[in-house]
Formats: C-alpha cells, structure tokens, sequence
C-alpha cells in the first residue's frame, strides 16, 4: 500500500512536471515564431529604405552597416579610405575632427551632396547631387561611427 502511493505519487509528479514543461516550451515555440516574424519585418523594412537602390551584391564581403553599403555602393572609396588619406581625408580623420552632433551629421552630410573644399586643403570634395540627404546621414554617421 506504501510502495503504491509512493509509486502514485511519484508519477503525480512526473506527470506535474511534464505537463508543465510540454507547456513552456509551446510557449517558447510561439515566442520564437513571432520572432520571427519581427525580424523579418524589420529587415525588409531595412530593406524597402536605405538599402533598396544599393544593388544585390551581398558577395564578396560587403559591409554591413548601411552607411557603410552605401558608401560601398557610391564612388567614394576613389578618394576616401578608412584609415589613411587617399585624395580626401581618411575617414578616421574625419570622425575625430567632428562631434556626431546632429548638426555635425547634416553639415557633413550637405558636403556630400554639394561639395566643396577648404575644410582638409583645396582639393575639392565632389558633389554627389543623386545622393539623398537620408542616405548622406547614413554614411556621416558611419564615418563618425569610425571615431576611436
Ligand atoms: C573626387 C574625390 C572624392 C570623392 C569621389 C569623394 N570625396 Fe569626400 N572628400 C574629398 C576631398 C578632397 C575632401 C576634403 C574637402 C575639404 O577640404 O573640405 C573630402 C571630404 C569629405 C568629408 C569631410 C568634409 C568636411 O567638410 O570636413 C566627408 C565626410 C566626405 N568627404 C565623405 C565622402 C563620401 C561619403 C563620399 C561618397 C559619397 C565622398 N566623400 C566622395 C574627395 C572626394
């Protein structure tokens, strides 16, 4: 009679905690599928703004910040690298010489677009009329992300 409560109530238990767990994990299923679902809305949305018009080449090690696909993208690198000066000045040089003050990212960002010189030397900056002042943000604010 002892054996079988003890055997009664051992499977109460078992059954206690199976059913419990069985449970938590279709919630934890539930959680991740609208996960999911977040996610995949969020990067099409990524998408459908700053990195629709960049083109498909995800290959060949292209960054992954937008400001950074963006400046892929562009002809900046002709001129521009990170770290050293090319014809304009090193990006690093560029972030330490600027706070990432909204004001910095838009004086920076109407550069880009416009041009102009006189800020690193007399080469001037060419103008970038077809860039949009949403994706010159982008790219300021890569470049000042590059601060250390
Ligand atoms: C034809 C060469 C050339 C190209 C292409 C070019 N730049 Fe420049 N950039 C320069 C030069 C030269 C300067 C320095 C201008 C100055 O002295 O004010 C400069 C300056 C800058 C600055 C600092 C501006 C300032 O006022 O301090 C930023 C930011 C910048 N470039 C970003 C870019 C980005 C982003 C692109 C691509 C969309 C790009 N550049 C393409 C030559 C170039």
């Amino acid at each position: 009679m002892k054996k079988a409560f003890i055997v009664l109530g051992l499977s109460l238990v078992i059954a206690a905690c199976g059913g419990k767990k069985s449970g938590s994990e279709s919630q934890a299923d539930s959680t991740n599928a609208a996960n999911k679902t977040a996610v995949a809305t969020n990067s099409d949305a990524a998408q459908d703004t700053a990195a629709s018009h960049i083109g498909t080449d995800k290959a060949g090690g292209t960054p992954s910040a937008p400001g950074a696909q963006l400046i892929a993208k562009s002809d900046c690198q002709t001129c521009h690298k990170e770290q050293e000066k090319l014809v304009g000045p090193a990006f690093v040089d560029v972030a330490k010489k600027y706070s990432s003050s909204p004001a910095a990212v838009d004086t920076l960002a109407n550069k880009i677009i416009k041009g102009g010189s006189g800020n690193w030397g007399t080469v001037p900056m060419a103008p970038h009329a077809a860039i949009s002042m949403d994706d010159a943000r982008t790219m300021v604010k890569y470049i000042l992300s590059l601060k250390k």
